[in-house]
């Protein structure tokens, strides 16, 4: 069973305070975007890669994918738009006719682990979605506006969601399309499924695949 994978690099990157978004951020010497294709393309079980980046981001991809994308996966390039749940609908609308499973990933994590990378796309297969989360390490609380606690969260059902989430392309497009009727917006794809009934599968993930958010995750990450 293969899989197309869209990647989103369209984000403004805002909390990391930089000029450039994080997707063309150098980490250990190459652009973070490239680290997260290799990791990718380290599974045999990826077909096809669409890239989204903004538009005004377009040339420095493909520069970079000249200077260091030699993939056996064709990657396709499309244009993002102005929030993750656009990407990645503008993502969906570029996939091959053929395409049966999708997995959607953030460029901004770059630590993609083969193994996990699969095990979505197979569970994806067998259940039609799979989102891959690790169970919350810290007690979570909920804090109200004037900065004291409301209440403490009970951690033992609380998994912290990541991507890649992999689904079925046909259950993935009708929950893109239904929020988009219904105006639902939501910061990841599996919260569409779940808004609409769906069964979403949990696939263990690991703490190594965290997303570059701010300047000490770039530390980090180095
Ligand atoms: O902003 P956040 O960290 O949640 O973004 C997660 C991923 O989604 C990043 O890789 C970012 O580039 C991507 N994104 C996008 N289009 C947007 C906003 C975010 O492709 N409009």
């Amino acid at each position: 069973m293969q899989a197309d994978i869209i990647v989103v690099a369209a984000g403004k990157g805002e909390r990391m305070g930089r000029e450039l978004p994080k997707p063309f951020l150098p980490v250990g010497g190459l652009p973070l975007l490239i680290h997260t294709l290799r990791a990718i393309t380290q599974s045999s079980l990826i077909a096809n890669i669409i890239l989204v980046v903004a538009p005004e981001r377009e040339a420095l991809c493909h520069d970079i994918l000249r200077a260091h994308g030699r993939f056996h996966v064709p990657v396709t390039v499309v244009h993002g738009g102005a929030e993750r749940q656009d990407s990645v609908r503008l993502g969906l609308a570029a996939l091959d006719t053929t395409s049966e499973i999708v997995a959607i990933h953030d460029a901004a994590r770059p630590f993609l682990d083969r193994e996990i990378l699969e095990r979505s796309i197979e569970t994806a297969a067998l259940h039609g979605a799979a989102l891959v989360a690790v169970p919350a390490r810290d007690t979570i609380k909920r804090v109200g506006e004037d900065g004291t606690v409301v209440e403490t969260i009970p951690r033992q059902q609380l998994w912290l969601a990541q991507t890649p989430q992999t689904f079925r392309v046909a259950l993935i497009r009708e929950a893109h399309a239904r929020a988009l009727a219904g105006g639902v917006v939501v910061t990841d794809d599996a919260a569409l499924l779940e808004h609409w009934g769906q069964v979403v599968k949990i696939v263990p993930g690991s703490y190594r695949n965290f997303k570059i958010t701010t300047p000490e995750d770039l530390l980090v990450a180095e």
